[in-house]
């Protein structure tokens, strides 16, 4: 009885004991998690001898910036694969670019793999998209999305397989990518870009399949 007693006395000590107390002392900290771990706070100022103007914050390394402001890796502007970064797939004066890496087997290759991964569950292997049971890629068999053909058909608007080098690499590296199209500005480095255009020449000059 006595035991009982006290262990009921134990219990509401600790339940209601610190109830509305104050402290000025830490908490106890059992489980540390990644509370305590040297870092530096933004706006705030560093101790570390390397930077003398003492900010935690860095500034970019200067040179580091260009008008593209996340540069990917491998993406480094070039001025012959993209000669106006703001203006994807036209020459500086203005004119639309022919397509400016050579074409070798490797990009052939390199070209037809990148279209096969991102291109054709839309467009088809074959490049002539296409919609409802005929589509040949699988989002036009599965969804009302127009999806345009590259190859040219008789009678047809061939606006799309008359497009040039230039405007195919402005549609690949919009931001926003076109219409229901989405972006590969992100998603396909500027070489694959040109290789995939190299490709779509090769359907384009081989016929549909
Ligand atoms: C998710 C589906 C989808 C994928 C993947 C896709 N496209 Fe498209 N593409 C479209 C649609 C839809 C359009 C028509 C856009 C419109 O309404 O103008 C289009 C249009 C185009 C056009 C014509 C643009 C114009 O000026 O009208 C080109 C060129 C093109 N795509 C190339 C490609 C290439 C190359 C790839 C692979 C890197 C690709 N697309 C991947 C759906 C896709």
């Amino acid at each position: 009885m006595l035991i009982r007693t006290l262990m009921i006395l134990v219990a509401s000590l600790a339940l209601f004991a610190c109830r509305g107390g104050t402290s000025t002392s830490p908490p106890v900290h059992l489980v540390l998690d990644m509370d305590f771990q040297p870092k530096l706070k933004a706006q705030s100022a560093s101790a570390f001898d390397g930077w003398a103007d003492g900010r935690a914050m860095r500034l970019p390394v200067t040179d580091s910036q260009s008008r593209v402001s996340v540069v990917a890796r491998g993406s480094l502007p070039d001025p012959i694969l993209m000669p106006d970064p703001n203006k994807a797939g036209k020459n500086v004066d203005g004119t639309w670019l022919k397509n400016p890496l050579p074409l070798t087997n490797e990009v052939l290759e390199r070209g037809r793999e990148r279209f096969d991964i991102n291109c054709s569950v839309c467009h088809g292997y074959s490049g002539q998209g296409g919609n409802g049971a005929q589509a040949h890629g699988m989002v036009g068999r599965r969804w009302p999305v127009v999806i345009p053909n590259f190859h040219v058909v008789e009678g047809k608007d061939n606006r799309v397989a008359n497009l040039t080098d230039g405007e195919i690499f402005e549609v690949l590296s919009s931001p926003v990518g076109k219409n229901t199209m989405p972006s590969y500005a992100a998603r396909i480095t500027v070489i694959d870009r040109w290789a995939i255009i190299h490709y779509v020449r090769a359907l384009q000059t081989l016929g549909k399949q």
